[in-house]
């Protein structure tokens, strides 16, 4: 079990403007099931905190609802709300998906690793996908492109983020970012898809407006095509049609143009393993209808190499 909360509150508190001392109280003992966060003083913060929050949670939880999203991420409420809903859960898919493939991933002996997310925003995946990487240790430096049409997430991956990796990889992470728009139709590639040793898309292809789907599919394709050989492409979202419906096309090309499946087509459901905080479900998550608090995570992932 991992517990991200703790500092997840603090950072996402601190970019709002508010200051959180989470003093942990040594004579209220954790269970385990409940994230340190919850086992500190001082909680009146959060409640001020969190108050203001729950429009952007109710919000942002029914345009995730269905395909298409196409959210406006340059809200910073908008983003804070998906730190706190949605950032600890996205953490876990990844790993699950990636750990026992990951020395086909990892050339062995590689001591540096170049990965493009696409669509990455906060970067939850980092997380996940670093800690599978872990289980490599000769693998020293992760160095990360962020291939994102809004440039606003710096924020949170600079506070949040970061400050998360250290209980996921020991190593040395670079994060860099550009801007990249998965669905225009005058796409770009730039040098850091050609050298990525992986390239991932986690959560994006869901924010796609329907009218621009078709685009994206090419996208991909031409993003595939510009790929090295040895890489891998992780593609990771939600559990729609949609989503399983493009999977079985691109896995369709990248087989026919020098593809090797990794890992087929395949449906996760998952009880993420991390603690509960009870100020969230408490203050945020409402037992009402549009704030409920997640219990399970389901997606769809692909992972296919370039030989
Ligand atoms: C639901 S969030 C997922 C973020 C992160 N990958 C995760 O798993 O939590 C969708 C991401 O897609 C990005 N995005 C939205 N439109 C995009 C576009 N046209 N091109 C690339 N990324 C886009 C958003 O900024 C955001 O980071």
């Amino acid at each position: 079990m991992h517990d991200p909360y703790y500092k997840l509150l603090k950072t996402v508190a601190e970019i709002n403007g508010c200051q959180l001392d989470l003093i942990i109280d040594q004579n209220h003992s954790t269970t385990g099931e409940i994230c340190r966060a919850c086992n500190s003083n001082n909680s009146k913060n959060i409640q001020y905190f969190l108050a203001g929050l729950k429009l952007q949670v109710k919000e942002l939880r029914s345009l995730l609802k269905g395909a298409f999203a196409n959210i406006d991420y340059s809200d910073r409420f908008t983003r804070t709300a998906y730190m706190l809903a949605y950032f600890p859960f996205y953490i876990e898919p990844i790993y699950y998906v990636t750990k026992s493939h990951i020395n086909k991933l990892i050339e062995a002996n590689t001591s540096e690793i170049n990965i493009c997310f696409i669509g990455g925003g906060p970067l939850p995946e980092l997380l996940g996908l670093s800690k599978s990487i872990s289980a490599k240790n000769n693998v020293s430096i992760l160095n990360c492109s962020i291939l994102d049409a809004f440039p606003y997430w710096i924020t949170e991956r600079e506070y949040c983020t970061k400050s998360l990796l250290e209980d996921y990889f020991k190593g040395e992470v670079g994060i860099d970012s550009l801007t990249f728009n998965l669905w225009s139709n005058n796409l770009k590639i730039p040098k850091e898809i050609h050298n990525a040793d992986l390239v991932v898309a986690q959560n994006c292809i869901n924010d796609c407006p329907k009218d621009k789907f078709s685009i994206m599919k090419n996208n991909f394709q031409i993003i595939w095509n510009n790929m090295k050989k040895n890489s891998s492409i992780i593609i990771l979202d939600l559990n729609y049609n949609t989503i399983s419906d493009l999977l079985k096309n691109l896995k369709k090309y990248f087989s026919q143009s020098g593809g090797e499946i990794v890992q087929d087509i395949s449906r996760g459901e998952k009880r993420p393993s991390i603690p509960k905080c009870q100020h969230l479900e408490e203050l945020l998550f409402e037992q009402t209808d549009g704030l409920l608090a997640r219990r399970v995570v389901k997606y769809y992932s692909l992972i296919v190499k370039k030989i």
